[in-house]
């Protein structure tokens, strides 16, 4: 009996899946008998290439097929289209997100913004309109004509797409606040394929959601970011021995403690305590041409291996930022007041945890962990803008990341485990010394860190509403169900 009923339901199971193959395979023959050549199929030879962009092997994917819309009108005509059929589908800019089902999808409908690649500056209104398919360096570039940046990525490679739905990090952050806190306006696809625009007077309500709202509410097309006149820029990269970092976190404690902390001054500490022959990286950031400003003075007595800070523009010196290249990869983040026990605690956990040997015996298992230091004038530059969804305090705060780097697929679960493992151990020391915050920035976390949840229950509330007002049948939370969801 209970055989019988097994087997019948393995049928159905059967029958299920391969009813949905040909359905996402009939669905593409449909969108491609409109779209043409903006359909990628998996006899095609460039399907490979772009079913494995981009960051990580873990976030790989075989995607029925890969559509790259060229404008707002045809990404309708998309959405519309996958809703309608009920296919499940994923939205990919750069492709940097280490969480599997983000951005890429098994079966299913890959959406590429690639096309969304423009960048229009307005002098008069002081704002550049960007494509969502773009990259940083493309977007810097573009503005380096006329000597004006925007408040983006640090590092060039990086997506202009996910970076900015998740709040984004910038060098220019104590000064401006977060990437999403200068988005004036969201041109997005919304679930029902109606295209809106989402600013502080039209649809308020979904432009405040869409910072730090990930891919909950639609697909944005084009983001308009304000422009700032920042172009010279005095910094790069130090180097040091794994030897100098007691110096450097006493460095980095009076460099985040003193009394009016310079906003023009940026700095985002690596280091690899697996692996001394890299070492520690300090990259030194100063928004103005001028060299060695005094917010720096902390760090000038800790000798360097290779000091490769000079004048130059914003763009050269990120452009000059290494970038390992590793196969499989994932992070953990995790938020904390600033406290000179607490950093000698974390730092200790950061570079000597047990978990660190458990690592390096994974076949070319390795950690880096980045310190990235946040004023709490970052927090209220946000503010100042109109606000975002993230929950943050208004305090001097650290923003700490753990990058896991391994070569082997068998190895995919230990890796998260050790350093899983390593950032709740830091999570108890700072609540132990109640210097814990709630905050898990999106841009930094694993697929299993509850992201959304931690923005705080009044956030939460108002996203939900907000969600359902803009798409009522939950098409983001469930045919497009990879990535950060709302709780
Ligand atoms: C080398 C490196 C450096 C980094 N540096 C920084 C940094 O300086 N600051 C920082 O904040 N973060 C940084 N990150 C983290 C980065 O912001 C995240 O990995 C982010 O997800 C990357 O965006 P993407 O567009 O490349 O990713 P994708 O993987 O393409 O997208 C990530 C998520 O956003 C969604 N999404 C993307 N575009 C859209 C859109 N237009 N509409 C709707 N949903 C969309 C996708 O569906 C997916 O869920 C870095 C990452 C790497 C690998
Ligand atoms: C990601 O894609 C970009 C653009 O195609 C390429 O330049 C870069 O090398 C890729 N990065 C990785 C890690 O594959
Ligand atoms: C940009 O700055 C340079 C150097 O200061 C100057 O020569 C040039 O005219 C400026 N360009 C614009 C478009 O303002
Ligand atoms: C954060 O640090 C700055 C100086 O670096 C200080 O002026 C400010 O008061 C601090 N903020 C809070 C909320 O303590
Ligand atoms: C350490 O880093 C160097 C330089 O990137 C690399 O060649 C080497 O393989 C790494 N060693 C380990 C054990 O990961
Ligand atoms: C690393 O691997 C070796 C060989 O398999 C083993 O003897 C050793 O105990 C391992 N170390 C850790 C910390 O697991
Ligand atoms: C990883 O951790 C989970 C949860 O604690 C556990 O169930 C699993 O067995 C662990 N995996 C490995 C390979 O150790
Ligand atoms: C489609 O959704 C938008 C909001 O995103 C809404 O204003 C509009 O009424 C919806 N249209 C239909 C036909 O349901």
């Amino acid at each position: 009996m209970a055989r019988a009923a097994l087997q019948v339901l393995a049928g159905f199971t059967l029958l299920f899946c391969s009813a949905s193959a040909s359905q996402d395979h009939a669905v593409c023959n449909h969108i491609k008998s409109q779209l043409g050549n903006d359909i990628v199929s998996p006899t095609e030879s460039t399907y490979e290439a772009l079913s494995t962009e981009n960051w990580s092997q873990t976030v790989w994917a075989k995607p029925s097929c890969i559509i790259q819309p060229t404008n707002a009108d045809q990404l309708s005509h998309v959405v519309s289209t996958v809703v309608d059929w009920g296919v499940e589908f994923a939205v990919r800019s750069g492709g940097h997100s280490v969480v599997p089902g983000a951005a890429n999808i098994n079966g299913g409908v890959l959406i590429d913004l690639a096309n969304f690649n423009t960048v229009e500056y307005n002098a008069d209104q002081q704002v550049a309109v960007v494509g969502s398919g773009l990259r940083w360096k493309e977007v810097y570039t573009s503005l380096d004509q006329y000597n004006v940046t925007v408040v983006g990525g640090r590092v060039l490679d990086v997506g202009v797409g996910g970076l900015t739905l998740g709040g984004g990090l910038s060098y220019l952050a104590d000064l401006y606040g977060l990437v999403c806190d200068n988005v004036v306006n969201y041109e997005v696809v919304t679930a029902n394929g109606t295209i809106v625009n989402a600013n502080a007077e039209s649809n308020p309500d979904l432009f405040w959601a869409l910072k730090g709202g990930a891919n909950n509410f639609g697909v944005v097309t084009k983001f308009t970011l304000k422009t700032y006149d920042i172009h010279d820029a005095w910094g790069g990269v130090r180097v040091y021995s794994l030897d100098a970092l007691p110096a450097l976190f006493e460095a980095l404690y009076q460099y985040q403690s003193v009394a009016n902390k310079d906003p023009y001054a940026n700095i985002m500490l690596q280091a690899f305590p697996t692996n001394a022959s890299i070492g520690a990286i300090l990259n030194i950031v100063y928004l103005k041409p001028e060299q060695e400003p005094e917010a720096f003075a902390p760090f000038r007595n800790i000798t360097p291996l290779a000091d490769l800070t000079k004048l130059q523009t914003l763009t050269e010196l990120m452009l000059a930022a290494p970038v390992p290249e590793l196969t499989r990869v994932n992070w953990f983040s995790a938020s904390f007041t600033n406290d000179k026990e607490v950093f000698d605690k974390v730092a200790d956990l950061v570079s000597k945890s047990p978990e660190l040997d458990d690592l390096t015996n994974l076949t070319a298992g390795s950690l880096a962990f980045g310190w990235q230091p946040i004023s709490s004038s970052a927090v209220l530059a946000g503010q100042a803008h109109g606000g975002n969804t993230l929950g943050l305090q208004p305090v001097n705060q650290t923003w700490l990341v753990l990058d896991v780097g391994w070569w082997s697929p068998d190895d995919d679960e230990l890796a998260h485990n050790y350093t899983s493992s390593i950032i709740n151990k830091v999570n108890d020391v700072t609540k132990s010394k109640g210097h814990y915050l709630d905050y898990i920035f999106m841009n930094d976390a694993a697929a299993d860190q509850p992201v959304i949840e931690h923005y705080g229950a009044k956030s939460v509330a108002k996203l939900k509403k907000t969600a359902k007002k803009y798409d009522p049948d939950g098409v983001f939370q469930d045919l497009a169900s990879g990535g950060f969801k709302l709780p």
